[in-house]
C-alpha cells in the first residue's frame, strides 16, 4: 500500500514525518527519494523529533553520516543519517562498515537512497518526496501513515 500526502509547508512535511516514525521500531532503515530541496532533511527532522534528539540534523552531504543519540521507549537508540548524493561507489559505504549501522539495532535514514539501491536493506521503508509548487510537497509513503490506516 502506497500514500500520498500534500504538504503545504516544511512544517507540515515534518509532521507527516512524526506521524510516520511512530510507526518505526529499532533496526528500521528510512530510504529517502526525492530531488535537491525536495524535504528529504526536513522529513528527517520530524523523524528525529519522536526519538527525542537534541541535536540540530543537517543534510551530511559532506560527512556522509551524522549521528544523533535519541530516545525510543525510554531506552537510547542511535539515529544514523545518511546522505549519498556525493558517493561516487559503493565501496565507500563499505569502507565505513555500512551494515553495521543498517542491520544494527538503530534507525537508518539515508537520503539520496536510489544512489545505491542494492545497497539498501530489503526491509528499507520507501519514502518520496517531490517538488509539485514552491512551498508544496508530494510525500509518497510506502505502507502509509498510521492515520491514514484508521481513516480508510
Ligand atoms: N512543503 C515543504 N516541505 C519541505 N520543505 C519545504 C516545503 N516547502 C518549502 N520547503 C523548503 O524546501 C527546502 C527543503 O530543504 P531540505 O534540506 O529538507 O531538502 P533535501 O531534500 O534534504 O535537499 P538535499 O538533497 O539538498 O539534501 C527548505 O528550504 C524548506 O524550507
Ligand atoms: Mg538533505
Amino acid at each position: 500500500m502506497t500514500k500520498n500526502f500534500l504538504s503545504r509547508g516544511s512544517e507540515e512535511t515534518r509532521e507527516y514525518a512524526r506521524q510516520f516514525a511512530c510507526t518505526l521500531q529499532r533496526g528500521d532503515a528510512v530510504a529517502l527519494t526525492g530531488g535537491l530541496g525536495a524535504g528529504k532533511t526536513e522529513f528527517t527532522r520530524g523523524i528525529a523529533d519522536v526519538f527525542n534528539v537534541s541535536a540540530d540534523v543537517t543534510s551530511p552531504t559532506f560527512t556522509l553520516l551524522n549521528i544523533y543519540n535519541g530516545t525510543w521507549r525510554g531506552e537510547s537508540v542511535s539515529l544514523y543519517h545518511f546522505d549519498w548524493y556525493r558517493l561516487e561507489t559503493r565501496n565507500e559505504l563499505y569502507n565505513i562498515g555500512i551494515d553495521e549501522y543498517l542491520y544494527g539495532d538503530g534507525i537508518s535514514i539515508i537520503e539520496w537512497a536510489d544512489r545505491f539501491l542494492d545497497a539498501l536493506p530489503k526491509h528499507s521503508r520507501r519514502v518520496n518526496i517531490d517538488v509539485v509548487g514552491e512551498t508544496e510537497r508530494l510525500i509518497i509513503i510506502e505502507g502509509g501513515l498510521p492515520i491514514a490506516r484508521a481513516t480508510f
